[in-house]
């Protein structure tokens, strides 16, 4: 079945990001920051001043801050701000490059630059959530799908006559979420208050149980028990306690909570209040991706609407002693924040670089305080749970992944979109169902994930076997691995947050020892050389993003040596002359006697 979200019709979206003016509070200060780009398509020093003194934090912060998202710039973008996604699915499998290589020629723009009169910035970003859509990108924050030669041809036209883009074609802010299985979550639609009724009947004390019971484990990826984080948040002490919503959805090939905010938005605050009447928090967030930011005004919508049901705000259900609302704040382009360590620093106005842990933020989260930050789905199928009970929940699934799983299926298929399953189904089935056929490998988790050859088609999604955050990406058998390393290993370099030295030194030397094999420089000892790299970043990281950036290129290195090997140089040729880079040296120190040079060493 296919949900058409038709982003151009709706004039709150429109009025709000079409015509640049802000729709978002502006109490945050990425909001705050986010209104400034908009007003003056860059952040200028006197505006971070000014930022500064409102929100009384040093203007240090603020810089750092600015420096750090990637949709903050010091220097102005374009009226028109286009950024295509390089996703390795709605980018680089969709012809990305050639498309924004046409763009760029077309209205004479370098890659990454403004052009001179200032209509104009073309610049790449990390997946923006449409993998089933085709080649994608933002305009202006919005996205444009299903790219092709023709669209590109229109777009110069468009933005060479400077028309705005409320009055480009509206069919192309159209994108479609095609839900091709729905299981536990997806096919029953929650009565709207039907689940904080019964857990307001029930108390919370039951509640916990219910979904201690049920065997809940987090469906943002690492799979931590719902149940036990819940428990520990509410008997830790503070003095207030918070529910965050992670809504960063930044894993590439990754799209289920685009459906899931839109369509079971409901569902999700409902969850979220749930959590919040079992460990007694007053205050919520949804930490929305900033590549999201088109479905705010919606969101903002379905809170209002819940307000006026008497299920969030004061005295939710007549209930007297239970106060919730949720806040939701809206990332500016950094997949790190979701992380969620880095997701609280974050929300606290900072930049999204992961805490050391422990501490946990079951016990020293948002302002220190205990919180709970649970994916999109987690809290949907809490509240689902609390309705039809954990017997009802724990049915489906396997012996240690109850449940189902919704996954994003994109790449070489017929029928990419959103699958939900039984946990237990096999890769196999899953490439059945999607229409996939001639499969070279399958990603399962995203790039941080495993990469799976045809012989490991029978394993099984399940926390104890492929895990997954939600994204299934197919490469067939034309596709070139090698680029596809290239991709991931380009998406780690430009995600580190930079903290820390094995992350941020080893993501970069992964790339680039990637780049010379894919350009026929590599040699034998690059193949030792990615090996070693691999396992330092892995093994001495100081968060997930670095323990999992170099799984794909260790993954590959033992499912398909032949990717790498074919490509590697026969013979070893030096890539420079070292005596003759040493010639300056020796000047200097007026040393150029026969023994300074390395051949008579
Ligand atoms: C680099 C990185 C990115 C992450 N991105 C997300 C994300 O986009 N959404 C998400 O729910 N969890 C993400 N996580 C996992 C979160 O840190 C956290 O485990 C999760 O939000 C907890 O919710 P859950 O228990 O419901 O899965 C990410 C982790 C890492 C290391
Ligand atoms: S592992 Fe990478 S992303 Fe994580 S803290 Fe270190 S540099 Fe930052």
């Amino acid at each position: 079945m296919c949900c058409l979200y038709r982003f151009g019709s709706n004039p709150a979206i429109l009025a709000g990001m079409m015509n640049r003016s802000n729709p978002l509070a502006h109490e945050h200060l990425l909001h705050r920051l986010h209104a400034i780009q908009q007003q003056f398509r860059h952040i200028p020093p006197h505006a971070m001043q000014q930022a500064a003194s409102e929100f009384n934090i040093p203007l240090s912060q603020v810089a750092a801050v600015v420096a750090f998202y990637s949709f903050f710039s010091t220097q102005p973008r374009g009226r028109f701000d286009i950024l295509f996604s390089n996703c390795t699915s709605c980018g680089y499998l969709s012809g990305e490059q050639d498309l924004l290589r046409m763009l760029c020629q077309r209205l004479q723009v370098t890659p990454g630059k403004t052009r001179a009169d200032g209509l104009v910035s073309i610049g790449e970003t990390s997946c923006i959530g449409m993998c089933d859509q085709g080649a994608s990108l933002l305009v202006n924050g919005v996205p444009v799908t299903g790219l092709n030669a023709d669209k590109i041809a229109q777009m110069v036209q468009l933005v060479t006559d400077g028309t705005p883009i409320q009055q480009w074609p509206a069919a192309w802010f159209e994108t479609s979420d095609t839900v091709h299985r729905r299981d536990l979550l997806l096919t029953n639609r929650l009565t709207s208050g039907s689940a904080l009724r019964k857990a307001l009947l029930q108390g919370s004390d039951q509640t916990l149980t219910v979904i201690q019971q049920s065997g809940l484990r987090g469906r943002g990826g690492a799979g931590f028990d719902t149940g036990k984080k819940w428990q520990f948040c509410r008997a830790a002490p503070g003095s207030a306690r918070y529910v965050v919503c992670n809504a960063d959805e930044g894993e590439p090939g990754t799209f289920k909570d685009r459906l899931l905010l839109r369509e079971y938005a409901g569902t999700l605050f409902e969850g979220m209040a749930l959590c919040a009447f079992v460990i007694g928090a007053e205050k919520g967030f949804v930490y929305l991706r900033g590549e999201y930011r088109y479905l705010l005004p919606h969101l903002q919508i379905r809170l209002d609407q819940h307000r006026e049901q008497g299920l969030l705000g004061k005295h939710i259900l007549g209930q007297a002693d239970f106060d919730f609302d949720i806040d939701i704040v809206v990332g500016a382009g950094a997949y790190i924040c979701g992380e969620e360590s880095a997701l609280i620093e974050s929300l606290e106005g900072k930049p999204g670089i992961p805490r050391i842990r422990p501490p946990f933020p079951v016990t020293h989260g948002y302002l220190g305080q205990p919180t709970v930050v649970n994916n999109v789905e987690t809290f949907i199928a809490a509240a689902h749970i609390t309705v039809h009970g954990s017997a009802w929940f724990k049915a489906a699934g396997s012996s240690t992944s109850a449940g189902s799983k919704i996954l994003s299926v994109s790449g070489d298929c017929g029928k990419p979109g959103i699958y939900e399953y039984p946990f237990g189904v096999t890769i196999r089935q899953v490439l059945d169902d999607c229409g996939a056929t001639d499969v070279q490998a399958v990603q399962i988790g995203g790039p941080a994930g495993t990469l799976l050859s045809p012989a490991e088609f029978g394993r099984v999604i399940a926390f104890d076997d492929t895990a997954t955050g939600g994204s299934l990406l197919v490469f067939g058998q034309q596709r070139d691995l090698l680029a596809i390393h290239r991709n991931f290993a380009h998406f780690f370099a430009h995600e580190s947050c930079g903290f820390c030295t094995p992350c941020r030194v080893g993501t970069q030397l992964l790339k680039n020892t990637l780049n010379n094999i894919t350009d026929g420089r590599g040699t034998a000892t690059d193949i030792g050389e990615l090996q070693q790299l691999g396992r330092i970043v892995q093994h001495q990281s100081h968060c997930g993003l670095g323990h999992t950036a170099a799984n794909h290129v260790l993954d590959g290195l033992q499912k398909f040596p032949h990717t790498f090997s074919r490509r590697l140089q026969p013979q070893f040729t030096a890539r420079f002359d070292l005596d003759q880079a040493l010639a300056s040296a020796r000047q200097v120190t007026h040393r150029d006697d026969a023994a300074a040079h390395l051949d008579n060493e």
